[in-house]
């Protein structure tokens, strides 16, 4: 993990050469000052204990700009599509690494963690798993295979897998999935006992979204929670994806709803945070999803053992949202253009910065 270090080494160094310019007789003051960098949202939030991440994707990689500012405001890194099945195992026993390394690699070279997503969700499956039926013995042969050998691929390289991503339904039954239907609900527990042989040190998170705030959805995880926890599975954390709309409301037990989750002894993270409004966004609507960053972030540094928040990219550039909902967007910290956006402030004073 990084610390303050390299900022405080900076802060001396810049003391230092002050000094110097200073018995040169050279003028040094506001102006000199006011070029110093101010910390990255990562510095920030590690003088709580906690991580400021980002998901990126391949095809963004080629972004000078853009990579620049992922390099260095976050010191937590999700690939947003380059871990998942339909990349990964594209035909049955084939592996493909390529998009996954190139954000691990990247991620190393700029000091910062990952948040490996996911090993098991029904969507961004490759056609080969789901163009044929499965007898159960076949189906957890594949999905133990799979998980043992991405897992095994990325061991001591990651700090955390999705291994399960959105198992359940609004109502809290289970989502009527691929490995539901053909394993019943026992394949939770098999994928968290697979990943955790593959890899001992990883963190083990199930994630899913519209779980914020308490309800049958996020009551569904606490009591499967519960159950894992009393069956010894290998269980460290849930992450709560937060894919927020203006439209639909701030999910105000948000931090109660951490909280309970760390009484049973798990972590928690807001893991794929974006806030979409109706187009065109305007300054009001721009004010309140600032509001919204600032008050998630702190229901997390409020919560023990909330560990970090990840936003889903961090620019309008590169959202998934304009795709899926039309006519939606403006969801993230940094607009298309790369400029901050008052949701950027409202992170930093959330996290104690300027
Ligand atoms: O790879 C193809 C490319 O070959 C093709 O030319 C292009 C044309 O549409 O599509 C590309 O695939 C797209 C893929 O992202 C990679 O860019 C898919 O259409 C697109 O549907 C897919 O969207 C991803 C989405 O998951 C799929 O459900 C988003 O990028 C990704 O951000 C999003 O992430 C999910 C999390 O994994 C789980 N939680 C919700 C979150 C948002 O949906």
């Amino acid at each position: 993990m990084r610390t303050t270090t390299p900022s405080r080494t900076r802060l001396g160094l810049a003391g230092a050469l002050a000094a110097l310019l200073m018995g040169a007789g050279l003028a040094t003051g506001p102006a000199a000052q006011a070029k110093e960098k101010p910390p990255t949202l990562a510095e920030l939030a590690q003088r709580h204990g906690r991580y400021f991440g980002s998901a990126t994707d391949n095809p963004e990689l080629t972004d000078g700009a853009y990579t620049a500012l992922l390099g260095s405001q976050f010191d937590m890194i999700t690939p947003g599509n380059g871990m998942k099945w339909y990349a990964t195992e594209p035909e049955q026993g084939v592996f493909d690494w390529t998009n996954g390394d190139e954000i691990v690699n990247l991620a190393r070279k700029n000091h910062q963690r990952v948040r490996a997503h996911t090993l098991v969700w029904h969507s961004q499956l490759p056609n080969w798993l789901t163009s044929r039926d499965w007898t159960p013995d076949e189906l957890r042969a594949v999905l133990k295979k799979h998980i043992t050998t991405e897992v095994r691929h990325y061991r001591g390289k990651v700090y955390s897998w999705d291994v399960v991503n959105e198992a359940f339904n609004e109502d809290g039954t289970y989502r009527e999935t691929i490995w539901y239907k053909t394993l019943g609900p026992g394949y939770i527990a098999d994928a968290l006992r697979w990943a955790h042989q593959a890899d001992p040190h990883a963190k083990l998170y199930l994630n899913d979204y519209n779980i914020e705030g308490t309800g049958p959805k996020s009551d569904a995880y606490y009591r499967l929670a519960q159950d894992l926890e009393a069956q010894g599975v290998p269980l460290d954390g849930i992450g709560f994806q937060a894919h927020l709309a203006l439209q639909y409301g701030y999910p105000s037990t948000l931090e109660d709803n951490l909280r309970r989750f760390s009484r049973l002894g798990l972590d928690t993270a807001l893991t794929e945070v974006d806030v979409r409004m109706q187009l065109p966004a305007t300054d009001e609507k721009l004010a309140q999803q600032a509001t919204w960053y600032r008050d998630l972030t702190k229901a997390c540094l409020a919560v023990r053992r909330c560990v970090g928040v990840t936003v889903w990219d961090y620019t309008d550039k590169y959202s998934w949202i304009p795709a899926v909902f039309p006519g939606e967007g403006a969801a993230l910290p940094w607009d298309e253009q790369l400029r901050p956006k008052p949701a950027y402030f409202a992170l930093r004073e959330a996290l104690g910065g300027k």
